[in-house]
């Protein structure tokens, strides 16, 4: 049950807990504990009944392993988190929940009895836990183009969050990953900022079970040079707005409760200080109402020493920082901070603006009637509704980049599965899975892409290094790719490729002679080009989750895949940075993705004397027919297109071209997997040289961003070689 539903009890539970008549009249009630009152007057009420300490104190965020209930009380802390992996023992739901209960216990014992807040990093499920449902991280979700399914992930995130206690999660990570050296490219939901703002859908599901979510790092964290985790994005503020704002645009918008400030530099200045980019632009020109939480400990880093100084506490709070998250000296901190207000280094008003900005989302989540964990629903904690849609999730993410035809394999083949990945739940989850870092092995309940394909198929060998292989099976799986990591830790030099065992593994699988089908299960592109032509498929698995069987799914095809990548996979390393429209020419661009009705020839350059037929070659004679499949996800100002084209007619069509008309005041804005161009309000678009022929009865699809003046009519008719298509 969602917090944020008032009830009588509860308002009657509240008053008690300030010590008033056990039968109070409506003029005992404070008003800022009367839920009947706007939240402005409760938050300007309580404001005017905090000391100094209550409100310094509300801007602190203390971790359980170094701040205890005890310090909640003494200090008055606004909140508590648990870092990653910084679980109660044992780690189970009604743990989390009994320590959550504690911290409240100790925030209610203050002079104001003001409830505090619990952040945890629940940012692909509620990871922390055990048992919890594991979905695929945000590069997976980028992948499958649907930000309703996205918006239900996060609805069930937060139940998942909810039962274990806790009301605050740092997710989502809305970074734009431009370069994927970056450890952190897996948290991202893609590379460009139309697809990341398509996704935050995740804020509405969140906080739509009750649940605050936090967009994050603001700002740039994407964008650093060479992919350095906490680096200097070294971009003009132009650039950064046409390509790191627009998804926190997007998530504000959707009502966003907190945006955490990153770690990053921004041409040289700390973000943790930059008053233009929080105070004028967030909270200015972009109208944020919530609250900024600061990164782990990021206000130590401002002065390039160890540890906090009184200086840098008020740099950061002044800067626009709200709450400050403080895994270590809490009391210190406190400290410097009081000092900061009594001196004047600090002004009240900043202090008064903060705590606005804080209580108003503790009064909104229903704190004040609902102070402690709601356990109703721990039985739904990992529960099979919630695997069910985290592996719809995981078929819709697996981004199928080649396949000569061997793909889906019958259930009933003869298949070899090798590879350090096969059976591995920690390697397909990846970091940030009941450990900061995450961990190879059985770290999590779930089904591992083995045991999704044991579960489908009548012949399954296994062999993690492929001894045994022989000529006799249908084909051979070779799961491989990374093990777990986050952040910094995940940051290479040069775009990494196959480790030395998986390269073992795949030339003794090729050594049978038999077809070999590569799954990547990895956090972003690797550099496989070379390894391209020995394999028969390729599969980016990406970082899965709990439901491996979801892979199992494309692979025997139960499901024919429809992802599509959200970053361009590099030809090599030294293509990086690689993005979309920046002219180089990759192995496989953004937006790529096959299904199962076209096969995709090896994208290696071709010999062939005969030059693949270009797009831009006159349309072939006019097929008998064609149906047109058009949707769209929408935000205030722009939209993602998909648009599936299927050739009704009994003959092949060597270059196809779909024409259509805007309605209304529609630009697009950018396209993947065809070349979308508009002239005034027609729209043409033809294939990519991968995908220029489309055989009869086949189907394939493309994606567009685009923007709108308000409204997005959709085209009234949609034309293929000129003949009118059904739709
Ligand atoms: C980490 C990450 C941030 C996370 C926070 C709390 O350093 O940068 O994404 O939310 O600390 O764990």
């Amino acid at each position: 049950m969602p917090r944020i539903v008032r009830t009588v009890a509860g308002t009657l539970a509240a008053v008690l807990l300030t010590g008033l008549a056990a039968s109070p009249s409506a003029a005992d009630v404070l008003p800022y504990l009367d839920p009947s009152l706007p939240v402005a007057d409760r938050v300007t009420d309580l404001l005017g009944r905090m000391t100094p300490d209550d409100k310094t104190g509300q801007l602190v965020q203390g971790e359980r392993a170094t701040a205890g209930p005890a310090d909640v009380t003494s200090l008055r802390l606004g909140s508590v988190l648990s870092g990653g992996g910084s679980a109660p023992t044992p780690n189970t739901p009604a743990a989390w929940a009994d320590m959550y209960d504690s911290y409240q216990r100790a925030a209610l014992a203050t002079p104001l009895k003001i409830p505090m807040l619990y952040g945890i990093d629940a940012v692909h499920g509620n990871n922390n836990v055990a048992g919890a449902t594991i979905f695929p991280h945000n590069v997976g979700l980028g992948a499958t183009r649907d930000p309703a399914l996205v918006q239900r992930v996060g609805q069930i995130t937060a139940q998942e969050v909810t039962a274990a206690g806790q009301d605050w999660t740092f997710a989502p990570c809305v970074c734009v990953a431009r370069d994927d050296r970056w450890g952190r490219t897996y948290e991202s939901f893609g590379e460009t900022p139309e697809l990341v703002s398509s996704m935050t859908t995740i804020v509405t599901g969140l906080q739509d079970e009750g649940v605050l979510a936090t967009a994050k790092h603001y700002l740039g964290d994407g964008g650093t040079t060479n992919g350095v985790d906490q680096g200097d994005t070294q971009l003009t503020e132009a650039q950064l707005r046409a390509i790191h704002l627009p998804p926190f645009r997007a998530a504000v918008e959707r009502g966003a409760g907190s945006i955490m400030i990153s770690f990053n530099s921004v041409g040289g200045q700390k973000m943790t200080a930059n008053r233009h980019l929080i105070i004028d632009v967030l909270k200015g020109e972009l109208g944020f109402t919530g609250f900024t939480v600061s990164d782990w400990a990021a206000v130590d880093q401002l002065d390039g020493r160890p540890g906090f100084t009184a200086a840098e506490v008020a740099d950061a709070v002044n800067a626009g920082l709200d709450m400050l998250m403080v895994p270590e000296d809490v009391s210190r901190f406190v400290g410097y901070l009081r000092a900061g207000v009594q001196s004047g280094q600090i002004p009240m008003s900043r202090v008064d603006d903060a705590n606005r900005r804080i209580l108003t989302k503790k009064f909104e989540l229903g704190l004040f009637e609902h102070p402690y964990a709601d356990r109703s629903g721990i039985a739904q904690i990992g529960s099979a509704e919630h695997r069910a849609v985290a592996r719809q999730a995981v078929r819709e993410s697996q981004v199928l980049l080649k396949n000569d035809g061997i793909l889906p394999l019958a259930p009933s083949a003869k298949i070899f599965v090798a590879g350090k990945s096969a059976d591995d739940l920690g390697n397909q989850s990846g970091g940030w899975t009941m450990s900061w870092q995450g961990a190879s092995g059985a770290t999590i309940s779930g089904t591992s892409i083995l045991a999704g394909l044991r579960a489908a198929a009548s012949s399954v060998t296994y062999s993690r290094d492929g001894s045994g292989i022989d000529g006799s099976y249908t084909a051979a799986i070779a799961v491989v790719g990374e093990t777990p990591y986050a952040e910094g830790k995940g940051d290479r030099s040069t775009l990494p490729g196959l480790d030395a065992d998986d390269r073992a593994v795949l030339s003794r699988l090729r050594a049978a002679g038999v077809p070999v089908i590569t799954v990547l299960v990895s956090g972003r592109p690797l550099d496989v080009a070379a390894d391209l032509p020995g394999w028969n498929a390729l599969l980016a698995a990406w970082l899965p989750g709990s439901e491996g069987a979801g892979v199992a799914d494309v692979l025997l095809g139960a499901y024919a895949p429809t992802g599509k990548l959200p970053v361009t996979w590099p030809q090599s390393a030294g293509q990086e940075p690689i993005n979309d429209g920046d002219g180089k020419t990759p192995l496989f661009p953004y937006g790529h993705g096959l299904t199962f009705t076209t096969n995709d020839p090896d994208p290696t350059p071709s010999t062939s004397t005969t030059p693949s037929p270009s797009p831009s070659t006159s349309p072939s004679p006019v097929p008998a027919g064609c149906r047109v499949a058009y949707s769209t996800s929408d935000w205030s100002t722009g939209f993602t297109g998909t648009v599936g084209v299927t050739n009704t007619g009994a003959t092949a069509i060597p270059s196809w071209k779909l024409t259509w008309t805007w309605p209304a005041a529609q630009t697009v804005t950018q396209s993947w997997s065809a070349r979308v161009t508009q002239s005034g309000a027609t729209v043409t678009a033809v294939g990519e040289t991968w995908n220029a022929g489309l055989a009869p009865g086949a189907t394939l699809s493309f994606g567009f961003n685009a923007t709108h003046s308000g409204a997005n009519p959709r085209p009234a008719a949609f034309a293929l070689n000129g003949t009118p298509c059904t739709t």
